[in-house]
């Protein structure tokens, strides 16, 4: 489906620096603390105190984001000195954000490999393990491109394809590349899917996106299992508001259900639910140009949980998952549903239709209603909701409601380590009021228009049957409008890091 991706590879080298061979050496230096340590003096005493020199002839500081190259044309062609900034505020996302932007740059200027001195680029306040994760990740992270449609840079576009991390550390990191590795696949992974556009990732071309994964892990024993609903099956199971949203198109639905068991069966699953909307006009409430652009990210949740349980089964982690992603495309037509509409959801409560362009939480309030029959221990859905996101946190950080104050402390401690930032917010009784149909048993919006991350999540929890629960609303860091850091433009993977955090240190 996607074109075979050359894409980087890092390793760990325990070695002397000495004797690195190298297109590029980057080394680290805190703002105003440019004096060399024992191994780059040596390294400077063999270069004839070319880096020692190149500070103080050009300036150098060690700014945050400066990056100065020496040509050396030696077993090392360049060496890079990398600016780290205020020592004080130094923290693992500023480190990440740097190796991406270092390695971008380096790609850039056609560096087919370079070498990272590692104990320059950290001090004692963190781990090695620690350090190296977050290196390998957001190098791949920074270095992703989506060059899927583009007919001609393809055949020469630049390519870095080895990353060296040094360090004289002895111990043992591979488990650290074996999880940023797979987490940064599936990060891109994510972003390729969602950025590929509406006209091909129709609803059946994901769910055969999906089995082309599980044919990846057949075993005798079912560990990984995928079942694909067709638009007739959902008839059957009478998910009466997905096919609302559904009927307007004529890309057909698809619901996909995949099960990862990495512990006995008899424990309760983790269940994800991911909006998978190929494409949202807005329906009959069609939005105006330009808010119709970029539709097609409104997927995203779905593919993200797509390759949250992929990566979950290739690390073999302890848990049972199960995804469930209702897929459809929400259009104007003679067989859209209405304003007005009176839906029938999966779990029978009556909806009454205000705003077809509020489409995501119908498809989702089944979703939820049909994950809930596992009877898991907790039910997490991640969805491109509302444009409100933008309002509440900006395109910094993602919002999240939970009803379940240990799933909240699980989100908080996995965005802590996974640099994702999230910040909860309230489910207080009050909002239900907003949702009061005078003719159904609930309305999907309120007409007031107000806290709308707030008043979406209020509406899905009637469909949760009492499961703790937690959905992320990524309407707006599901993607970037800048290539900074880690952040490349286009689709960012929301909520992969966080998640795949979350169930690593998933503890029962
Ligand atoms: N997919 C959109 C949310 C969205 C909008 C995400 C813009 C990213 C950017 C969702 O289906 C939607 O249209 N929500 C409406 C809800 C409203 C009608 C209550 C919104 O947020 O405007
Ligand atoms: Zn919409
Ligand atoms: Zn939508």
């Amino acid at each position: 489906m996607f074109m075979e991706k050359i894409t980087a590879s890092v390793k760990v080298l325990k070695s002397d620096l000495n004797k690195i061979k190298d297109n590029a050496l980057l080394i680290g230096f805190f703002k105003d603390k440019l004096s060399l340590g024992a191994e780059i003096k040596k390294l400077d005493n063999k270069l004839s105190n070319i880096i020692s020199s190149f500070i103080k002839n050009n300036n150098f500081k060690g700014e945050k984001g400066e990056a100065k190259t020496i040509y050396i044309n030696k077993d090392i062609k360049n060496i890079v000195l990398v600016g780290l900034g205020e020592e004080n505020r130094f923290t693992l996302d500023v480190l990440s954000n740097i190796i991406a932007d270092v390695s971008k740059k380096l790609r850039e200027n056609s560096t087919e490999s370079f070498s990272i001195f590692l104990d320059t680029f950290s001090n004692n306040k963190f781990k090695y393990e620690e350090v190296i994760e977050k290196t390998t990740l957001s190098s791949l992270m920074g270095l992703y491109k989506f060059r899927e449609y583009k007919t001609k840079e393809n055949e020469n576009a630049k390519q870095l394809k080895q990353i060296t991390i040094i360090t004289n550390s002895n111990k043992n990191f591979d488990n650290e590349l074996k999880y940023a590795s797979i987490v940064a696949t599936a990060l891109n992974k994510t972003r390729d899917l969602v950025n590929t556009p509406p006209n091909i990732a129709t609803p059946q071309y994901i769910a055969d996106y999906v089995k082309g994964i599980c044919k990846n892990f057949v075993s005798k024993d079912k560990i990984f299992d995928c079942k694909i609903f067709d638009e007739k099956q959902i008839e059957k199971l009478k998910m009466g508001c997905f096919l609302g949203v559904a009927q307007g198109s004529a890309n057909k639905p698809r619901l996909v259900v995949i099960e990862y068991y990495g512990v006995s069966k008899k424990q309760k699953p983790i269940a994800i639910v991911g909006k998978g909307v190929t494409f949202d006009s807005g329906g009959l409430n069609l939005k105006p140009y330009p808010f119709i652009l970029n539709m097609k990210d409104d997927k995203a949740g779905a593919i993200a949980a797509v390759h949250i349980i992929e990566a979950s089964a290739k690390l073999d982690l302890p848990v049972n998952l199960v995804v469930v992603i209702p897929l459809c495309e929400n259009m104007p037509s003679s067989t859209s549903f209405r304003p007005d509409d009176v839906l029938t959801a999966y779990n029978g409560m009556t909806v009454e239709i205000k705003n077809t362009d509020a489409e995501g939480r119908l498809i989702l309030a089944d979703a939820l209603s049909y994950a809930a029959e596992f009877k898991p221990q907790a039910i997490i859905d991640i969805a491109t909701l509302t444009g409100a996101s933008l309002i509440a946190l900006g395109y910094i950080g993602t919002p999240f409601l939970s009803t379940d104050g240990k799933i909240s402390e699980r989100i908080k401690e996995a965005s802590k380590k996974s640099l994702e930032k999230v910040w909860e917010f309230p489910l207080w009784p009050e909002y239900e009021e907003n949702l009061k149909s005078d003719i159904a048993d609930l309305k999907h919006i309120s007409e007031e228009g107000d806290a709308g991350v707030i008043m979406g999540a209020t509406f899905l929890k009637n469909f949760v049957n009492g499961i703790p629960w937690a959905h992320i609303d990524i309407g707006t860091t599901v993607w970037s409008k800048v290539d900074k850091g880690m952040l490349v433009k286009g689709a960012t993977g929301a909520t992969v890091r966080l998640m795949m955090e979350m169930l690593r240190d998933w503890k029962n």
